[in-house]
């Protein structure tokens, strides 16, 4: 019985997997050796040494918790992997490093102030790990022994005798600790612990002198030694949780139920003082440690000049965060003004920055990706279609002959092939077009569709409008 849930619950999981194919995931870290030097092709990375090779000198800064408040600006063509290598890093940093990730146009919204969603995006990058000291009962049940009451109902009391290789002892049972052990299903034999300041029971697994009831326990059941030592046992448990999250769960209007909603509405600025003063008393009790992690910020020409002169303040503050941004613009308008600046970046701002360059890649590397994303896309493609394949991404774009991969591969499998061969690439590319051979498209029929206004028509209505 047993068994059979196990293998359900596997191909439940398989089917999930199989469901996460996205645009980045067959990225798994930065692919950098001991020395934070990038391998060629590692982790689903491939080339763009520098770029990833200056990250990875970032990441051993952000591990060792060194610096935070700096700016780090990610510049390159589309489709050159500034997503990608942010989304690497994040992978290596680890769990206990907080990363927020967000488009810069998502802080545009109804509900919000811009600096409100920066805010809350800056909070959630910075992690507070958080050390308590508890004390638990740690021992092997000999026997549980509880008195119902004659009436059935009403209140129940019992005793529990735990014990260790060293000793035995036997504790008053309350109703509420009945019937958390009725919901453990702990019976005589298990290894159990016990939270004293919280009640919580957690089964360990049972004690290998038990071993030879085999016959009463299924093939899950996990087997531990009998504790040492005394009973009651101090133990440190570290929690890490990011200053968001605190700030959510302390705003009275919203309550720890909005972190799963997302609905978390502004938090007022009281509360965020009163927190950041609990956290510097932690900090100075020696309870708490912050950490500060990474917000990617990707197309950052999308903030205007408020946020930017928002994020000059709050990278100052001595909890802050390290920024990354994205862009792939070159010269353009900050928004919110009409001045001009590279990157969409307001000069001040930008002189805070460092800024890492990606470049094109060579066909050596865009053939390389293409085959990692047909392994990630479970695609088998002969040599040639790769080859074509890359050809294509090197005249057209990188993004466009990844969105061939499955297409073609549907062809194939239509035709009962079993392997991508290039006549399937060419009956894609044939039916799907690019951006350029879609715009050639447009030109040329451009009197068949609505609204059709030749450019130069275009520019003399602004014109006009300007002048008037
Ligand atoms: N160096 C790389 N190694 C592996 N995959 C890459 C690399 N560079 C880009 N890609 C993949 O190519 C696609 C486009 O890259 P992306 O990071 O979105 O570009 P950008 O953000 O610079 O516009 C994505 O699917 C990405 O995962
Ligand atoms: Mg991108």
């Amino acid at each position: 019985m047993a068994a059979i849930a196990a293998a359900k619950v596997q191909e439940v999981r398989e089917i999930t997997r199989i469901e996460r194919i996205g645009t980045h995931s067959h990225i798994r870290g930065l692919g950098l050796d001991d020395t934070v030097q990038p391998r060629h092709v590692s982790q689903g990375m491939v080339g763009q040494l520098k770029a990833r090779r200056a990250l990875g000198i970032l990441l051993e800064m952000i591990k060792i918790g060194k610096i935070a408040g700096r700016g780090v600006l990610l510049a390159g063509p589309p489709g050159t992997g500034k997503t990608a290598i942010a989304m690497g890093l994040a992978q290596t940093l680890g769990q206990d490093t907080p990363f927020t990730s967000m488009a810069a146009s998502e802080i545009f919204s109804l509900e919000m102030s811009k600096t409100e969603s920066l805010t809350q995006a800056l909070r959630k990058s910075i992690g507070v790990r958080i050390k308590e000291e508890t004390e638990i009962i740690e021992g092997e049940v000999v026997e549980i022994q509880v008195d119902r009451p004659a009436t059935g109902s009403g209140v129940k009391v019992g005793k529990l005798t735990l014990k260790t290789t060293e000793m035995e002892t036997i504790y008053d049972l309350g109703n509420k600790m009945i019937d958390s052990l009725i919901k453990e299903k702990v019976q005589a034999g298990d290894v159990i612990t016990i939270d004293k300041a919280t009640g919580k029971i957690n089964r360990l697994g049972r004690s290998f002198t038990r071993a030879r009831d085999y016959d009463a326990t299924g093939s899950q059941t996990r087997f531990v030694q009998c504790p040492e030592g005394e009973l009651q046992k101090r133990k440190e448990v570290v929690h890490t949780v990011s200053l968001h999250e605190i700030d959510v769960i302390n705003s009275r209007t919203h309550g720890f139920l909005a972190l799963f909603s997302g609905d978390t509405g502004e938090i007022k600025p009281e509360v965020r003082e009163q927190i950041n003063g609990k956290v510097a008393e932690w900090r100075e009790e020696g309870k708490a440690e912050i950490i500060p992690g990474v917000l990617f910020i990707d197309e950052v020409h999308m903030l205007d000049i408020d946020c930017f002169s928002y994020l000059n303040c709050a990278l100052e503050n001595e909890m802050a965060p390290i920024v990354i941004m994205a862009s792939n613009r070159r010269d353009t308008q900050v928004r919110g003004t009409t001045y001009k600046s590279p990157h969409g970046i307001p000069f001040d701002f930008l002189d805070r920055m460092i800024i890492v360059h990606t470049s094109q890649y060579s066909d050596k590397d865009l053939k390389e990706i293409l085959k990692i994303r047909c392994e990630e896309e479970d695609c088998e493609m002969s040599d040639d279609a790769l080859i074509v394949l890359t050809r294509i991404a090197r005249e057209t774009s990188l993004r466009y002959a990844i969105q061939l991969i499955t297409l073609s591969s549907l062809v194939c499998r239509k035709r009962k092939g079993t392997e991508v061969s290039v006549p399937d690439v060419r009956k894609v590319y044939d039916r799907f077009l690019d951006e350029k051979r879609s715009t050639q498209f447009l030109d040329e029929y451009q009197d068949s569709f609505m609204f059709n206004q030749p450019a130069a028509a275009v520019a003399a209505t602004e014109q006009e409008m300007e002048c008037s």
